[in-house]
C-alpha cells in the first residue's frame, strides 16, 4: 500500500462514520508556550476537548504533521522520527470507548487486513485515582483478543497528555504490532524496548484536565483522541522491518547513497538515516506556512541543531560539499502534492539550508580539530571540561547536544553543570554589555536543565528507597527536554516500583522544598550520608545539595531553589542500559 492510499482510506473510514476532515495545523502550536513544537494531533484541538463548540461538530479526522524533540536521541533506530505524520480521529463529547475500540479494530484488521493474532493491547491498571480499565479491557475481549495479547500497565505506560505542562489527558488503550520476534525474557511484553512490539495506535479517553499546580480535575465531556503514526503502519503493511525502507524514505535514502558512492566514501547505517530524519523535519520546519528559521533559541535552537548534526555526519564521510539542498530537493519533491506549502516555501528552505551551511560548515571544521584535540588528550573515559564545552559553543557554534555526542563517540563525558556555570557567567557579561544577545533558548535551557538536575537527585533518591541503597548513580545526561539517568541494577524494574519511584518523586515536588546548598569537607559530607564520588577529584571542599527527607547529594549544581519549580515528574522509560545497569528517562513538568 502506498502512503497516498493509506492517508486516503483513514480519512475516509472515519468520513464514512461521520467524521468531518480538518487540515493539518501549524507544527508552531497557537496556543501553548509550554511547548515548542505541535506534537500530537490533539494540540490543535485544546480548546475544543476542553469544551468549546468545534465548527464543525463533535466527530473529527486529519493528518497533522508533528514533530517530537523527545525521540531526538532514539532516531536511527528502527522506528522513532523527528518529523512524523499523524492520523487521527476525535470525539468532542460523542462517542466514546466501546466505538472507538470498534472502529480501530475495524480499520486495522477489516480495512487493513492486519492479523488480528499479531496484535497486543495495553490498558490502564488503575491507580488511587482512576480505576483499572476493566471496560476497554472487556471491549478488546469482545473483539476477540485473548489474555496472552492484553497487557495492564500503570500510568507510565498508559496514560496520555497533556501535550504542554496543562491540559487535557486521561487513561489510554495503546495498539502494538507483534513483529514477530522471540520475546527478549520473561518481562517482555509492549512497554519492552527489545523491538518485539511496535506501538501503532494510541486510543486516549480524555477525561480530566491537568491544572497548572499539577492536580487533576474533571473535563465536561468525555473525549476520545486518538493517534497511529503513518510511518510505522506503513512499515507494517509492506513487511518492512523499519520505517526508513518505506517508500516514505526511499528517495531520499537513495539519494545519499548516490553521493555517497559519488564521493567514494560511506557511513553507517544509523548515521545515514540521522541524516535523512533530520533533513525531512528540517524541510518541514523551514516549509511551515509560520516559517520556522535558524537561530540561538527557542525552535530556531532546534533546526540548527537538526542541522549542525547533518553537517557534521557529512564531514565524518569527508565530505565537504554542502548536499543539504539537494536532499531537501528530494523530500519537497515527494511530499509537495500532499502538502503544498513545501512548494511554496521552496526557496526559503533551500536558501536556509544554503546559509546555515555556509554560516557553520568553516568554524565546524576548525571546531572538531580543537574537539577532537580535547578528547584525545582526555581518552576514553575522561571528561570534558565545562570550559572546553562553552568555548567548543562560543567559538564554533557547537550546540552543547552535538558536543556530548562526539565525546560519547570517544567514551568520555563532559561536565555539562561547568557548562550551564560558564554560560551563565557569559550572559551576565553580555547582558552588562549590550543586550542580552544569548537570552531565550539556552537561557531557558539553562534553569530548565537545572531543574531536570533536581529532579535527577530526588529520583536517585527515590530509587535508593524503593530498590536499596546498593543503587548507584552510573550516567547522567540532560538535555533541555529529558533527563536520563543511569543507576547499577540487574533487573528490569516492576511497574510497582517504577510507580513507587515516580510517587516518591512526585511527593518531593508537591510539598514545596527548598534545595540547600552546603559547603563541607568530603569527610563531613560523608557523615552526613551524602552520596556522590569521593575520591581525590573533589578539592577541600564540596558543595552538598540537600533536599530535606529526599536526597543529599555531593554536586557542583546549579539546582532549582525549590522542589515545587519542577512541577510533576513521569517516567518515560525503564531499559536497560548494559550489563548491571538501568536506564531511566524522564520529563518533567510538561507532557
Ligand atoms: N495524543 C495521543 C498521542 O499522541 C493520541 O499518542
Amino acid at each position: 500500500m502506498t502512503a497516498k492510499e493509506l492517508r486516503t482510506r483513514y480519512v475516509n473510514f472515519f468520513k464514512e462514520r461521520g467524521h468531518k476532515e480538518i487540515a493539518s495545523a501549524s507544527l508552531l502550536p497557537e496556543n501553548d508556550p509550554t511547548v515548542l513544537f505541535t506534537t500530537a494531533g490533539m494540540h490543535p484541538l485544546v480548546p475544543y476537548l476542553l469544551g468549546e463548540k468545534h465548527p464543525l461538530g463533535k466527530r473529527l479526522t486529519d493528518i497533522q504533521k508533528c514533530v517530537r524533540t523527545d525521540d531526538i536521541d532514539e532516531v536511527g533506530d528502527n522506528a522513532h522520527l523527528t518529523f512524523l505524520e499523524m492520523l487521527g480521529n476525535w470525539s468532542l463529547g460523542d462517542y466514546f470507548k466501546q466505538e472507538s475500540i470498534s472502529m480501530s479494530f475495524d480499520f486495522l484488521t477489516n480495512h487493513l487486513h492486519i492479523p488480528p493474532d499479531r496484535l497486543a493491547v495495553t490498558v490502564f491498571e488503575g491507580d488511587d485515582m482512576v480505576p483499572a480499565d476493566t471496560e476497554a479491557e472487556g471491549i478488546w475481549r469482545s473483539l476477540g483478543l485473548t489474555e496472552q495479547q492484553l497487557f495492564r500497565y500503570g500510568r507510565i505506560e498508559n496514560w496520555w497528555g497533556p501535550a504542554g505542562q496543562t491540559g487535557p489527558c486521561g487513561p489510554d488503550t495503546e495498539i502494538f504490532y507483534d513483529m514477530g520476534k522471540p520475546c527478549c525474557g520473561p518481562d517482555c511484553g509492549p512497554a519492552c524496548s527489545c523491538g518485539k512490539y511496535v506501538e501503532i495506535w494510541n486510543n486516549v479517553f480524555m477525561q480530566f484536565k491537568k491544572e497548572a499546580d499539577g492536580s487533576f480535575s474533571g473535563l465536561k465531556q468525555k473525549n476520545i483522541d486518538t493517534g497511529m503514526g503513518l510511518e510505522r503502519i506503513l512499515m507494517i503493511l509492506n513487511e518492512k522491518t523499519n520505517v526508513y525502507e518505506t517508500e516514505l524514505f526511499l528517495p531520499v535514502m537513495t539519494k545519499l547513497e548516490e553521493i555517497l558512492t559519488q564521493q567514494d566514501t560511506t557511513l553507517p547505517e544509523r548515521d545515514k538515516r540521522i541524516i535523512c530524519d533530520h533533513i525531512r523535519a528540517l524541510s518541514f520546519l523551514l516549509g511551515d506556512p509560520k516559517k520556522i528559521s535558524p537561530s540561538n533559541t527557542e525552535q530556531g535552537y532546534i533546526l540548527r541543531r537538526l542541522l549542525r548534526r547533518i553537517i557534521r555526519l557529512f564531514k565524518k564521510a569527508g565530505i565537504h560539499e554542502n548536499y543539504l539542498c539537494t536532499l531537501s530537493e528530494v523530500i519537497i519533491l515527494q511530499y509537495q502534492d500532499t502538502y503544498p506549502e513545501l512548494k511554496e516555501n521552496r526557496d526559503f528552505i533551500l536558501e536556509q539550508l544554503q546559509k546555515e551551511y555556509l554560516l557553520f560548515s568553516k568554524t565546524l571544521d576548525d571546531g572538531l580539530k580543537k574537539a577532537d584535540r580535547y578528547l584525545e588528550q582526555l581518552g576514553t573515559g575522561g571528561t570534558l571540561s565545562g570550559e572546553l564545552a562553552f568555548k567548543l559553543y562560543d567559538t564554533y557554534g557547537f550546540p552543547i547536544e552535538f558536543t556530548l555526542e562526539l565525546a560519547t563517540e570517544r567514551g568520555c563525558l563532559v561536565d555539562m553543570d561547568g557548562f550551564y556555570q560558564k554560560f551563565k557567567e557569559h550572559q551576565e557579561k553580555s547582558r552588562q554589555g549590550a543586550a542580552g544577545k544569548f537570552a531565550g533558548g539556552l537561557a531557558d535551557h539553562n534553569e530548565q536543565t537545572a531543574r531536570l538536575h533536581t529532579a535527577t537527585h530526588l529520583l536517585n533518591g527515590a530509587l535508593r528507597k524503593v530498590l536499596g541503597t546498593e543503587v548507584f548513580q552510573r550516567g547522567s545526561n540532560i538535555t533541555s527536554e529529558r533527563l536520563r539517568f543511569d543507576f547499577s541494577f540487574d533487573r528490569k524494574l516492576t511497574t510497582e516500583e517504577l510507580e513507587q519511584v515516580s510517587a516518591i518523586v512526585n511527593e518531593a515536588i508537591r510539598n514545596n522544598l527548598d534545595v540547600v546548598l552546603e559547603e563541607m569537607t568530603p569527610e563531613q559530607a560523608y557523615e552526613a550520608g551524602a552520596v556522590g564520588v569521593f575520591s581525590g577529584k573533589y578539592g577541600d571542599i564540596v558543595k552538598v545539595y540537600t533536599i530535606p527527607g529526599y536526597s543529599k547529594e555531593i554536586c557542583g549544581g546549579p539546582h532549582a531553589k525549590n522542589t515545587g519549580e519542577l512541577i510533576s515528574f513521569r517516567i518515560l522509560k525503564e531499559e536497560a542500559s548494559s550489563a548491571g545497569v538501568r536506564r531511566i528517562k524522564a520529563v518533567i513538568g510538561a507532557e
